[in-house]
């Protein structure tokens, strides 16, 4: 998993089962690298001050991604742009989470402010498969969630993610299932 944010999505899957093979970072100090070491799941650290670009980053990301062996890359939260080097070794292969009703509010990290700014009365969350388009990739699972009155973003992201925590298992069973591993349970891929 790819995560540098609290990592409500990660503590979700290892609560569901799923093996999580690695998670990398580019914030050591995120909650996501937190619950990594508290469950003694592989951390790769890639601080963006370790790396004289984001390809060299992105390169040395993916290689390392390769050489685990993961089947799928969940991307939750990962507040970097994902260059060539990642989407290229795992396309088809990666999903990303994000907190709006995509085509709606993509490309940054600030989807659930814009949707309250826009004074939109249905917002959601998406999971999609991760192409060199920023959050463009086919969608594979959506679910809608209304703004309330007096919402604020703490209260309307608090029950996207609770979607959230629903849809993203979804969105990997099926997409383990359209790699071919029907036969075997989500629960045994290895996600990083
Ligand atoms: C999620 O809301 C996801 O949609 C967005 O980043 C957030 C990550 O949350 N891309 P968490 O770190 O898994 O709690």
């Amino acid at each position: 998993m790819l995560s540098s944010g609290k990592g409500s999505n990660l503590s979700n899957l290892l609560q569901r089962g799923y093996h999580i093979a690695a998670v990398a970072t580019n914030r050591p100090s995120c909650g996501a690298a937190a619950t990594a070491r508290q469950h003694l799941v592989p951390l790769g650290e890639f601080s963006q001050k370790r790396f004289g670009s984001s390809l060299a980053r992105d390169r040395t990301l993916a290689a390392w991604l390769e050489r685990i062996g993961v089947d799928i890359v969940v991307n939750a939260g990962y507040d970097r742009i994902l260059g060539e080097p990642v989407t290229r070794a795992f396309a088809g292969r990666m999903l990303n989470i994000h907190p709006s009703l995509l085509p709606s509010f993509g490309g940054g990290m600030d989807a659930v402010q814009r949707a309250l700014e826009h004074g939109v009365k249905i917002t959601g969350c998406t999971v999609h498969l991760v192409t060199e388009a920023v959050d463009a990739g086919p969608i594979l699972v959506q679910a809608a969630v209304p703004v309330l009155p007096g919402d604020d973003q703490d209260r309307l992201l608090a029950r996207i993610q609770a979607e959230e925590h629903r849809i993203l298992p979804e969105g990997i069973d099926l997409l383990w299932a359209r790699l071919g591993g029907a036969a075997q349970p989500a629960k045994e891929t290895t996600l990083a």
